[in-house]
């Protein structure tokens, strides 16, 4: 399927025309409906749990979050997208993962109440539209939607920062994805036109503008991933396994990988064990990439930033090991596709999609070539989306 009606680059989306009608048909009660963006990250891939850079943009895809109070203890939860209910009581919401869709609004309805928010009743739809378990951040903007809708009804507000990260504590305890802070906090501060050059240490961040003749293309592997169990916790626990042994072996003021050099860590390679190293090499020529690629497209040089996504892709291959065949297949026929500056996959990895980023004038000829070349490689038919930067999360009724 490809998603024609994403291709007309807009930014302002409509709220999905049978949300309202649903939720008065299902709950009884007129909603207010609330948004939150997925993601695609340009370059700086599992550098954000290290204290490092990444380079997010916000995309045209959203989740909504409809809501209504209810005037007893219990979340009702239905997703259009599952066609499937859910329901729990607020008294008995204790972090636990349950391996359900239902945890991520469990979990912001948890995190929120354990830090002071009167969390009352709710009745909550859902539709999405960020393709599920494609490293697109479909679970980002399901928890950011909920806890927009969740702080309106309770009448306090909170800033921006403080939804991130009450969203990713969320996904800690009641998901069980050790994420970074990546995806939360570009669904809260995305904005149209632009991508977001996030230090993870210090959340200072700067919003650079992309380019009027480049466009972002996303082509999906059809490939799901899982990162709970497919080996995203045990990625971070080898680079944090880096960082004690680098300090056990007196490399002073190392509180991250973001604190080490490349010069730094080859001088180290004869103690780590090689696959830590390998995790570590990529965390810390990935930072360096990001840091280069964000000069690069302050002075529009997409040579130069295409280069550095290909660099950052074979590191995600060959170190960190979080790509897969359906990944490397895609990123190499764009490769040889004309007017294509870079490519690589993006999100977790294990499955997902890749971004691309080529001139304006190439896309058409692009989505066939790549297309075609991809079905007739691995039997499967991608998905593409050609993205806009697209803005944060807030209520539906701002676009
Ligand atoms: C997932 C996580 C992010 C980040 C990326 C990899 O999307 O949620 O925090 O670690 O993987 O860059």
């Amino acid at each position: 399927m490809m998603l024609q009606s994403k291709i007309d680059e807009t930014t302002n989306v409509d709220i999905p025309a049978d949300l309202s009608a649903e939720f008065l048909h299902r709950f009884g009660s007129v909603p207010q409906i609330f948004r939150a963006p997925g993601r695609v990250n340009l370059i700086g891939e599992h550098t954000d749990y290290n204290d490092g850079f990444v380079m997010p943009v916000a995309i045209q895809f959203y989740a909504y979050v409809a809501v209504a109070p209810r005037d007893d203890m219990r979340i009702r939860l239905h997703s259009l997208n599952l066609e499937e209910s859910a329901e729990f009581s607020l008294s008995e919401n204790a972090p636990r993962t349950r391996g359900h869709w239902s945890d991520y609004i469990r979990g912001v309805a948890g995190v929120l109440s354990a830090q002071g928010v009167a969390v009352g009743g709710a009745d909550l739809m859902i539709q999405s539209e960020v393709p599920v378990g494609s490293g697109l951040s479909s679970s980002a903007a399901i928890e950011v939607g909920t806890a927009l809708a969740l702080l309106s009804l309770s009448g306090r507000a909170l800033a921006p920062i403080e939804i991130a990260r009450a969203c990713q504590r969320a996904e800690h305890q009641y998901v069980g994805s050790l994420c970074g802070i990546m995806d939360q906090f570009i669904a809260c501060f995305g904005q149209a036109g632009r991508a977001l050059m996030l230090d993870c240490r210090s959340l200072n961040y700067e919003l650079v503008p992309t380019t009027d003749d480049t466009r972002i293309v996303i082509c999906n592997t059809g490939v799901k991933h899982e990162h709970a169990s497919s080996g995203y916790n045990s990625r971070r626990a080898d680079c944090y396994a880096g960082v004690s042994s680098l300090r056990a072996h007196g490399i002073p003021l190392v509180r991250a990988l973001r604190d080490v050099t490349s010069a730094t860590l080859d001088s180290c390679r004869g103690f780590l064990p090689e696959s830590v190293f390998r995790r570590c090499r990529h965390v810390v020529t990935e930072n360096e990439r990001v840091l280069h690629a964000a000069t690069a497209l302050k002075t529009q040089d997409m040579e130069t930033f295409g280069r550095l996504m290909y660099e950052s892709h074979r590191s995600l291959q060959n170190d960190y090991e979080v790509s897969c065949r359906e990944l490397d297949v895609l990123v190499e026929i764009a490769s040889g596709l004309p007017g294509v500056y870079g490519a690589r996959m993006t999100g977790g990895g294990f499955g997902g999609c890749t971004v691309n980023l080529l001139r304006l004038d190439a896309v058409e000829e692009f989505i066939a070539g790549i297309t075609r070349e991809y079905k007739r490689k691995t039997g499967i038919s991608a998905d593409v989306y050609v993205c806009v930067a697209a803005r944060g999360a807030g209520s539906a009724l701002e676009a």
